[in-house]
């Protein structure tokens, strides 16, 4: 993930000292010239491996610090047409058109120019050529995708334009990693942008409809989508409002969460720039960026998608979205969303990853925004200022940033809730651990029981393959004072269990019942069988829960 930084959409630093005064329209092309394109960048193997092979894992990693020139001085260095596409596509150097007419032997550099991509000076082969927009390989989905962008500043050494159209950012890649793959037939993606979670979805899914307000970021979509050769239905509108009357399989989005300072809080979005509350500072409006602000005051935006997805989800539908919430003083991390929540009737899971301090926050979305001390002070501590005078206003004493996993349930059941701070990294594809934890509930919770996993008694459980236990001893003392289980994959959880819990774990070899099973421990530890069910069966019903366990 670039620069690690999950709070950020892309990881970036910003560099730049101008905003880009005009974003060049997204490119559009027929489906024999997106055909064309498709084969020449097959045949340049301009993938994600491939672009590692030729820069190296150095300069890879100085990329996801904004640092281009390692990338760029290894890219001139090779003569492979997929270095040259590098350089010209997504690291903002000019190549030649000779250059570029051998990297793209069908469509040439004539035909880029047709499509939008490229200008070029002149019509000589030594005339240069530059990008006008970002297209690059990247590895999410089965067999990867190409995507068109925005030229981001890596590329340009300029802030974002506000209509800026984002690429594969950290939170996109989040939330791509994240989204579970069962086969679906009807999939929404709210905010869709270039398309990155449509297009990724879409091996898995028969119809996909992507809404975004903005139209470049559509017709960004709408050629992302020909040149992966996927169908997308692309409607332009607010949030939920283009499928008014629609349900879904699947709903997913990386919305525009950022929380925004504004002296029109809650009013429609407008496109405008937000307006810096209080006195002679609010003559100079905030930059509103319409890739992380979806024009509502506070988390207002979370709390109304949140209440209305129920409405567009078929029963047993899921909806994985990504948030920022705000935290009360003195309140508890989830309070916001469980008031999102409230009267949905949805099942949910919801995972706070971090939590930052409002001037933290500030800092992140102003440099996000090209604005830095070091540029430009009275703005910076103008709108810095506007930021923390926003959250005092309400209140707030951070801001968290997490995962909600929604799923409309059975309308007869109480809802599942379950709210959890993960702050760990993540194992490689957590989609998989998303989707045991989903069934593993809807199994636990589809028996009349009085004790939670009661219904795993009767069951033969295996410990997974990826747990690990870690005892650690009081010197002199035979037993252990403290037991931890690890796990290599799904979520990276540890946890830490009592003696009895242990023992009834290390006998989950797939031979003997749960039932047997406790029986034996309460001979062992001289208990009857009840009070040993009682104190290890909620634990041992978490741990199947998150994977630890399964039938055998
Ligand atoms: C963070 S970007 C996500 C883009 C892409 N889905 C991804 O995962 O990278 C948020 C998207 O929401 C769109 N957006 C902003 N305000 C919106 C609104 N009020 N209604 C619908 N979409 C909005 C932006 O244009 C942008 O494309």
């Amino acid at each position: 993930m670039p620069g690690a930084n999950r709070w950020n959409y892309d990881g970036r630093v910003t560099q730049s000292h101008r905003a880009d005064p005009s974003p060049s329209p997204a490119p559009q092309g027929d489906p024999a010239a997106l055909a064309g394109l498709r084969q020449d960048l097959a045949d340049a193997d301009y993938t994600v491996q491939q672009l590692g092979e030729i820069v190296g894992p150095v300069a890879i990693a100085a990329l996801d610090r904004e640092q281009a020139l390692p990338a760029l001085d290894a890219a001139r260095a090779s003569t492979a047409p997929a270095a040259a596409l590098m350089r010209l596509l997504s690291l903002g150097e000019q190549v030649t058109r000779r250059e570029l007419d051998r990297a793209l032997p069908r469509s040439g550099t004539a035909g880029a120019i047709r499509l939008g991509l490229v200008a070029a000076a002149g019509s000589g082969p030594d005339d240069g050529v530059r990008a006008l927009v970002d297209l690059r390989p990247v590895d999410v989905g089965p067999g990867g995708l190409w995507l068109a962008s925005d030229l981001g500043e890596v590329a340009t050494n300029q802030a974002v334009h506000p209509e800026h159209v984002l690429g594969l950012g950290a939170a996109g890649r989040t939330l791509a990693e994240l989204t579970v793959r069962s086969p679906v037939a009807r999939v929404l993606d709210v905010g869709t942008g270039c398309g990155i979670q449509a297009l990724q979805i879409a091996s898995f899914a028969e119809q996909l409809v992507g809404t975004d307000i903005s139209s470049r970021a559509l017709d960004y979509a709408a050629f992302n989508a020909g040149l992966n050769e996927v169908a997308l239905d692309l409607r332009r509108g607010d949030m939920l409002a283009p499928v008014a009357g629609e349900r879904f399989d699947l709903i997913v989005s990386n919305p525009p969460f950022v929380i925004t300072p504004r002296a029109d809080s809650g009013g429609a979005p407008d496109g405008s720039g937000s307006q810096v509350p209080g006195g002679a500072s609010s003559s100079a409006p905030l930059q509103r960026f319409t890739y992380r602000d979806g024009g509502r005051s506070g988390d207002r935006l979370l709390a109304d998608l949140v209440g209305q997805i129920g409405a567009h989800l078929n029963p047993g539908g899921v909806a994985q979205l990504l948030a920022n919430w705000e935290i009360p003083r003195g309140g508890h991390w989830s309070e916001h969303v469980r008031d999102w929540l409230a009267g949905t009737g949805l099942d949910a899971w919801v995972i706070q990853r971090e939590a930052t301090d409002p001037a933290h926050y500030a800092e992140t979305w102003l440099r996000d925004g090209g604005i830095t001390p070091e540029r430009n002070p009275a703005h910076w501590q103008q709108a810095y200022r506007a930021y923390l005078a926003d959250f005092a206003a309400r209140d707030t004493e951070a801001i968290g940033f997490g995962y909600l996993i929604l799923r409309r349930g059975s309308d007869q059941d109480a809802p599942w809730r379950r709210f959890e701070e993960l702050t760990a990294r993540l194992p490689p594809a957590p989609h998989h651990a998303i989707a045991h934890t989903l069934a593993a509930q809807q199994y636990l919770a589809g028996a009349d029981q009085m004790l939670p996993g009661e219904r795993l008694l009767a069951e033969r459980l295996v410990v997974a393959g990826d747990v690990t236990e870690e005892r650690h001893y009081r010197p002199g003392q035979p037993d252990p004072e403290v037991v931890l289980l690890h796990q290599g994959g799904q979520l990276g959880r540890s946890v830490r269990v009592g003696s009895n819990t242990a023992a009834a774990v290390g006998a989950c070899d797939g031979e003997l019942t749960l039932e047997q099973i406790t029986t034996a421990v309460g001979v062992l530890t001289d208990a009857e069988p009840v009070q040993v069910r009682a104190e290890v069966l909620p634990v041992l019903a978490d741990l199947f829960l998150d994977g630890f366990l399964t039938i055998a």
